[in-house]
């Protein structure tokens, strides 16, 4: 049974990876994924055997990467936590009892696999799957209504657990790979989109925004671990700075894809994205 992301994350990247698997560099030492978010390109490479060489998974935001962490090491009191929580789906109370634990002081105190029961119960039964947090890094998205929620898939976080072993998770900022990778890695780096207009923003994965400035700072290491000759593939929206930004890099597409969870869900539907790699990508097994 293949691993899949165990977590619904804004810009999960499920719908998007048929286009960037089949732009994967034909073979690369360790992988590193700088915005890890729900992991589905990672997913796919550990199912596929591609993550012999080991892999590095790193994110900002502290919730997830001890989520991970849990599913890591804990799995078996992960599940059970969950299967507890599973019959209170619909109790709307409990849920903003529950979301409420963050703005208590000794909440960083409870045990880790505690905390990731809480993130995983509340990403399955918030509004949309949103992962929100207001100015003080509160978890903020409201109770969502669902009649059948999959609280735990087991078997999946078992699989996940698998996965995750050997794999090396960090908390912070993308800028950190330049420490760590090297000739023959393999980067992808799934950031927080540019915005398509202003108010399309949704950039509250983590209280910190993620601004023009941060952009460039991105492209910079993109740059840099490019020189370096690592492979690096990177995805973001079909705008006029991201064109700009990956300009000069030797692949540089457009692609359709279906965008999931939108803050405005009128606004769902398909959507140009930007794919751009270091490298000439093998296609049908030939380099073009
Ligand atoms: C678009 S999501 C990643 C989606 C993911 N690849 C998937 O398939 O689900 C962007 C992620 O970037 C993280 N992030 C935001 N600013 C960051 C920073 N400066 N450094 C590292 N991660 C950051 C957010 O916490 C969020 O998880």
């Amino acid at each position: 049974m293949p691993a899949r992301p165990f977590l619904k994350w804004a810009g999960g990247k499920g719908q998007l990876l048929p286009e960037l698997t089949s732009r994967l560099p034909a073979r690369f030492r360790r992988y590193h994924e700088p915005f890890v978010g729900g992991g589905a390109l990672f997913f796919h490479l550990w199912n596929n055997g591609r993550l012999a060489r080991g892999a590095v998974l790193s994110d900002y935001n502290p919730d997830l990467v001890e989520c991970y962490r849990a599913v890591r090491d804990s799995v078996e009191e992960l599940i059970a936590l969950l299967l507890d929580l599973r019959p209170r789906f619909s109790d709307k109370e409990f849920f903003y009892e529950i979301r409420g634990w963050d703005r208590r002081p000794d909440f960083r105190q409870r045990p880790m696999v505690e905390r990731a029961a809480r993130m995983i119960f509340l990403n399955r039964t918030c509004y949309n799957g949103l992962y929100r947090l207001n100015n003080k890094g509160q978890f903020n998205a409201p109770f969502g209504h669902y009649k059948n929620p999959l609280i735990v898939d087991p078997e999946n976080m078992r699989e996940a657990s698998r996965a995750l072993q050997s794999v090396d998770l960090q908390v912070g900022d993308f800028g950190a790979v330049l420490a760590r990778a090297e000739t023959g890695d393999f980067v992808y780096f799934d950031p927080p989109y540019v915005p398509l207009s202003a108010t399309a923003s949704f950039t509250a994965y983590t209280n910190q925004g993620f601004a023009e400035a941060e952009q460039r700072r991105l492209a910079a290491v993109f740059q840099t671990l490019a020189r370096r000759e690592c492979y690096v593939m990177l995805s973001n929206s079909y705008t006029e700075l991201a064109r700009t930004l990956y300009a000069g890099q030797p692949v540089h597409e457009s692609i359709l894809a279906s965008r999931k969870i939108n803050c405005d869900g009128r606004k769902r539907g398909e959507v140009e994205e930007l794919i751009v790699c270091s490298y000439a990508p093998l296609r049908n097994g030939v380099r073009p």
